[in-house]
């Protein structure tokens, strides 16, 4: 099959984003609440995230720059800088369009969660409130930060959970994410997909693997 190069540190960066965020799907989003230094409350998704380890727990999200704004900064950078604490709401699809709508550029000292008629509640271990409607909300620590171009990455270690009663599956000591249904951000502005056609495919430990190779060997 022909192959295309295309040598991406050469190229203008709306056709490079519109080429990696159509390979690399699809993308959890963060919905991050944050507080201003002088209190305001701020929220906004982010899906240049991920989870990046376990032990301790950190999350990375990439936040783009943006000449508009104090410091050049989107208001979340700004204040998670000032204030070292933010909130990861989970996005499913029942608040996908509120969510998007706290996406809208609006200037620093208004509340988006507010506008888009979502409700507050205070967190336990950080400032920043959590996002009522969301199946689940990771309160984190600002863990580090790393500036690379018009990018800041933000580390952030997760404190606290707070999930749904009804998400939790007691028995197993684990989470009923197909009840949860989160939704990941696709390749175009505006396109999501959903989490519901799930497959099986068991991880093999090296013995597992010999094993399954001696069998097919006798086939
Ligand atoms: C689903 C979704 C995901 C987004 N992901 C990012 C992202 O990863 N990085 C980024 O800089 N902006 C991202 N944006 C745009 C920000 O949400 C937008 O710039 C917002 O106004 C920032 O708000 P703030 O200034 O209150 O922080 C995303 C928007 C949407 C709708």
């Amino acid at each position: 099959m022909d192959t295309l190069e295309f040598d991406i540190s050469e190229m203008n960066a709306p056709l490079r984003y519109n080429l990696l965020i159509s390979l690399v799907t699809p993308r959890p989003i963060a919905f991050i609440s944050t507080l201003s230094d002088k209190g305001i409350p701020n929220a906004a998704p982010f899906s240049f995230f991920n989870l990046m380890g376990n032990d301790p727990p950190i999350v990375a999200i990439g936040i783009g720059k943006d000449e508009t704004r104090k410091n050049d900064l989107k208001d979340s950078g700004y204040n998670i800088q000032k204030t070292k604490e933010f909130v990861i709401n989970i996005v499913n699809e029942s608040i996908l369009e509120q969510v998007n709508i706290t996406s809208v550029d609006f200037p620093p000292e208004v509340d988006e969660s507010e506008i888009a008629g979502l409700t507050k509640l205070p967190s336990i271990k950080v400032k920043p409130p959590r996002i009522a409607e969301s199946p689940a909300n990771l309160e984190c620590r600002l863990a580090g930060t790393i500036e690379i171009g018009n990018t800041r990455i933000i580390l952030g270690e997760i404190i606290y959970l707070h999930i749904k009663k009804e998400f939790l599956d007691h028995e197993n000591q684990t989470i009923h994410t197909d009840l949860i249904s989160p939704v990941g951000r696709m390749h175009k502005n505006g396109v999501y997909t959903r989490t519901t056609d799930l497959f099986n495919l068991p991880r093999l430990s090296f013995k597992e693997w010999e094993a399954q190779e001696r069998n097919n060997d006798k086939m």
